[in-house]
């Protein structure tokens, strides 16, 4: 187990200035997932890390102890951090069976030989890969290689995992499998695990907490589900779920304690105990309001709140059918669960929870009012 803090952390590769002040608490025990598009500094967060790359500002800290500070030119020894790191791309030794891949570095370690054993077993174990102990990596997968090396990162007892991208070279079906595993060999092992993705659906269902990069700088840290029910600016919002966060432009004013916003689906008044701590501009100002696609459910005309929408398209999918929506200028997807069915140009009534809903100034572009978790 352990702390890692990252502070003011600068990383320039010639004249790119890869990571900008970069501060990150990694707490004991977390499931931290640092995600972000391509090219967003990632990668060279882990790399940073395990010591593979210096920045040039920066002090980082394992437990209290100082691993990196910059301005001292001081750089703990990568072997000396007590990790271990698993690649995109997983470097296993081609001449050595799936069981002396593993067990090489904790012969290194010089563990007596029933240990060493014993730890193979339960990381071929714990990855459901048992059956392959006497292949050769070219014997196996894509899919399979990575669970070795997986494994093989387990086996030593890190303190702290850091894994890149581990499952990306997976099927869609084993993903899905795999995100269930590392979520339970975290919790077995209870290790600090620093995991790089840009796919978000594996950052909302594994971690503990999430850091959303945006072009080498945090643009939100946070759990997986207050990320994705207050993303803190429209570009978080915008990259969290599938489908799409949906936006509709308004007018909003904020008098006596309450904002009074009005769009195409209707005029809301929000409590000032929602209201994030963002400057609030004077007068009449342009916001967006955001609502995820779930929370746009089919109403009674009577009930109070309902808005009336046209039926844009209707496209089932089996499990869940999204239907685009009308309103004014305005359209909008909801997501009903299962097979339903509307008309095109058909009107309904919506309705919509106030307190589900997050407005953010259109300008600054930042999260005014949250939405209750
Ligand atoms: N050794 C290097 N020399 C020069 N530029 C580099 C080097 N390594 C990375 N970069 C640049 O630094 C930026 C961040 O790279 P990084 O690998 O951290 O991205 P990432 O977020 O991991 O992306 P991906 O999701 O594609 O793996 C990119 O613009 C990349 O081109
Ligand atoms: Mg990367």
């Amino acid at each position: 187990m352990s702390k890692v803090e990252l502070k003011h952390i600068d990383k320039f590769y010639g004249e790119a200035h890869v990571l900008k002040d970069l501060n990150l608490t990694i707490e004991d025990g977390d499931f931290m997932t640092l995600l972000g598009p391509s090219g967003c500094g990632k990668t060279t967060t882990l790399r940073i890390i395990s010591g593979l790359e210096r920045p040039q500002n920066g002090v980082m800290l394992i437990d209290g102890v100082e691993m990196i500070n910059a301005e001292n030119a001081y750089y703990a020894d990568p072997a000396k951090r007590g990790l271990n790191l698993v690649f995109q791309s997983y470097a296993l030794w081609p001449h050595m069976t799936v069981h002396d891949n593993i067990a090489f570095g904790l012969k290194i370690q010089k563990l007596p030989k029933d240990e060493v054993d014993r730890r193979v077993r339960e990381s071929l174990k714990m990855m459901r890969i048992e059956q392959y102990d006497g292949r050769y990596p070219n014997e196996l997968s894509g899919g399979q290689q990575q669970r070795v090396a997986i494994a093989r990162a387990v086996a030593s007892n890190p303190k702290l995992l850091l894994l890149d991208e581990p499952l990306s070279n997976l099927d869609a079906r084993l993903r899905i499998d795999m995100r269930s595993e590392l979520q339970r060999l975290h919790r077995q092992l209870g290790t600090t695990i620093i995991y790089v993705t840009h796919d978000q659906t594996e950052a909302l269902t594994m971690s503990t907490k999430i850091a959303l990069y945006r072009a080498g700088e945090l643009a939100q840290v946070a759990t997986p589900m207050e990320l994705y029910m207050n993303p803190c600016n429209l570009e978080a919002a915008d990259f969290i779920g599938n489908p799409r966060i949906n936006f509709l432009e308004g007018k909003a004013v904020y008098e006596n304690g309450k904002l009074h916003v009005k769009t195409n689906i209707g005029e809301h008044d929000f409590d000032k105990s929602l209201m994030t701590d963002q400057e609030i501009p004077n007068g009449e100002f342009d916001v967006v309001v955001a609502v995820r696609p779930e929370q746009i459910t089919f109403a009674d005309a009577t009930k109070p709140g309902a808005f009336p929408v046209k039926i844009y398209a209707n496209q089932p999918a089996g499990s869940e059918t999204l239907i685009s929506l009308q309103a004014g200028e305005s359209t909008f997807i909801a997501k009903a669960i299962g097979l339903v069915h509307y008309e095109i140009d058909q009107d309904v009534y919506i309705y919509i929870d106030p307190d589900k809903m997050n407005v953010y100034d259109a300008k600054s572009t930042n999260l005014i009012k949250r939405a209750v978790i």
